[in-house]
């Protein structure tokens, strides 16, 4: 469990990477700050596309800047928008294969926490690496 001082931190590389957000069709910026079991942050924002289904939702990017550094452990993600809006399903199942466990942190951009989820709870009977083990 985060505590609050690492939670408020969180939050605000969330809000910092919100600035960065390339959303011109939506105008619904999102910034996302992930923190991995090793400590490591990693921030994303959402790039969107005039060709809109190449957009990439701000969690994912965070994510990917995570696994393409080979830190696959993830412990905590703190999600910014202007309402407290949640992390979109695709974002929901990328998250699950690296971290089940791992806290969900969703703020305003004033930094205020507005809800405190886990990945598991926001996708119950997730899909995952071990559905496809063979038996
Ligand atoms: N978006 C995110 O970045 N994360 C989510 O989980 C939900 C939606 C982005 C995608 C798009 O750029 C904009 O928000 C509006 O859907």
């Amino acid at each position: 469990m985060l505590d609050e001082k690492q939670k408020g931190d969180l939050v605000a590389a969330a809000i910092k990477a919100r600035k960065s957000s390339y959303s011109p069709y939506s105008s619904y910026a999102v910034g996302a700050a992930l923190l991995t079991e090793k400590g490591e942050l990693y921030t994303g924002s959402n790039i969107e596309n005039a060709a809109y289904p190449m957009s990439i939702c701000a969690e994912r990017v965070a994510a990917f800047k995570a696994i393409s550094a080979e830190d696959r452990a993830f412990k905590a993600i703190a999600v910014v928008t202007r309402d407290g809006g949640f992390p979109c399903g695709a974002c929901r199942q990328v998250l699950s294969e690296f971290g089940l466990d791992a806290e969900v942190i969703i703020a305003d951009d004033n930094g205020r926490i507005l809800e405190e989820s886990t990945v598991s709870d926001l996708l119950p009977g997730a899909f995952s690496p071990s559905n496809l083990k063979s038996s």
